[in-house]
């Protein structure tokens, strides 16, 4: 079984990210193979400042690795330091119906949202399957957003096979229906693009204030409130203990009970949960020399796992001679 997934630093990692990905994919470190990769070329798709680029993809590295990625157990590495993906991204190119990709939601929402309709935001999904072919994946775990993205990828899979041979693992997505969406602070689906997230690794008092600031009905202190409409309680029941829950519920459902106080407890409850994240990560960060290592040992490995296939394609095709 060989687990693949990839997450793009369009932004700042948040507490959606966590729970929807990243602790999915620590956890599936210890059952089988798994293949992690930072896809900072797919964030040129949306970020066209280069510091930004680079800044997104060092606090990228530093969040995965503080919260878990282990570059011993996995294979731990950015998409362009193995830049032979996006030969691979060509080859498939050849038998990717145009029609395929005009299906592809993800580029018709981000061209409603005005990022520009450019060849790279179209043929997205085509570097995506390379990705995900050119190291054999059997499991791709991913939300729910990307699943059409993966079944693009398997399509593509069948007809490279069909028109030059069998040389591809057709691969699966695996959709975490378990983890419901995180909400964001305005109780929409938490997400960079809407500016409500509460950021893992965000300095103590802006971690406060985000948390603070989660909307809140206007129910008077006193009057009982329903645990089920708050923003704040279904965050706290992603990441409190069973006794904690029921303890809030209960204290939300009997009135006389703040919003305020609850925002309180959210904040301790998720303060203590990433607190040793976060001191792994200010031990790390200061040394930029490890990242670039974990980066080359990365690409080292991914590099030694994609070629083979890489090679038997470039034969297939005919440009090997
Ligand atoms: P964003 O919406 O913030 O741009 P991405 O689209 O880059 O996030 O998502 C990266 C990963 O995190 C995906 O696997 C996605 O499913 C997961 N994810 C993002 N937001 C949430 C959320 N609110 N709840 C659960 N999972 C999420
Ligand atoms: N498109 C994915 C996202 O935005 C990131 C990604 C790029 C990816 N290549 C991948 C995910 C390959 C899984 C497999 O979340």
């Amino acid at each position: 079984m060989r687990i693949l997934s990839g997450i793009q630093p369009s932004g700042i990692l948040h507490i959606g990210n966590y729970l929807g990905m990243i602790q999915p994919m620590v956890a599936s470190q210890e059952k089988g193979e798994l293949f992690c990769f930072l896809a900072n070329l797919h964030s040129l798709t949306s970020v066209f400042d280069a510091k930004k680029v680079s800044a997104f993809s060092t606090e990228a590295v530093l969040d995965l690795l503080a919260l878990g990625i282990d570059p011993d157990k996995s294979v731990f590495w950015a998409q362009s330091d193995v830049p032979e993906v996006t030969e691979l991204a060509w080859y498939l190119s050849n038998v990717t119906p145009k029609a395929l990709l005009e299906r592809c939601h993800s580029y018709k929402d981000k061209v409603a949202k005005n990022l520009p309709a450019n060849n790279g935001l179209f043929s997205y999904p085509v570097l995506m399957a390379a990705d995900i072919l050119m190291y054999q994946s059997t499991i791709v775990p991913v939300g729910k957003d990307q699943k059409q993205h993966v079944e693009v990828a398997r399509d593509i899979a069948i007809k490279f096979n069909q028109a030059y041979g069998e040389v591809f693992t057709i691969p699966e997505p695996q959709i975490k229906e378990t983890v419901a969406v995180v909400p964001g602070i305005d109780g929409q689906k938490m997400s960079k693009s809407y500016g409500n997230t509460i950021d893992i690794f965000a300095p103590e008092n802006q971690f406060k204030k985000k948390i603070m600031s989660i909307i809140t009905d206007p129910t008077p202190l006193e009057s009982p409130k329903d645990p089920e409409k708050s923003v704040v309680f279904a965050l706290y029941k992603l990441f409190a203990s069973q006794e904690k829950i029921i303890d809030m519920e209960q204290k939300l459902l009997r009135g006389g009970y703040g919003y305020g106080d609850a925002k309180k407890e959210l904040f301790s409850v998720l303060w203590e949960h990433f607190l040793p994240f976060r001191k792994k990560r200010e031990a790390i960060a200061g040394n930029l020399d490890y990242i670039a290592e974990v980066r080359k040992k990365g690409a080292e490995k991914a590099r030694a796992a994609g070629t083979p296939t890489l090679q038997k394609v470039r034969e297939l095709v005919g440009v090997k001679n």
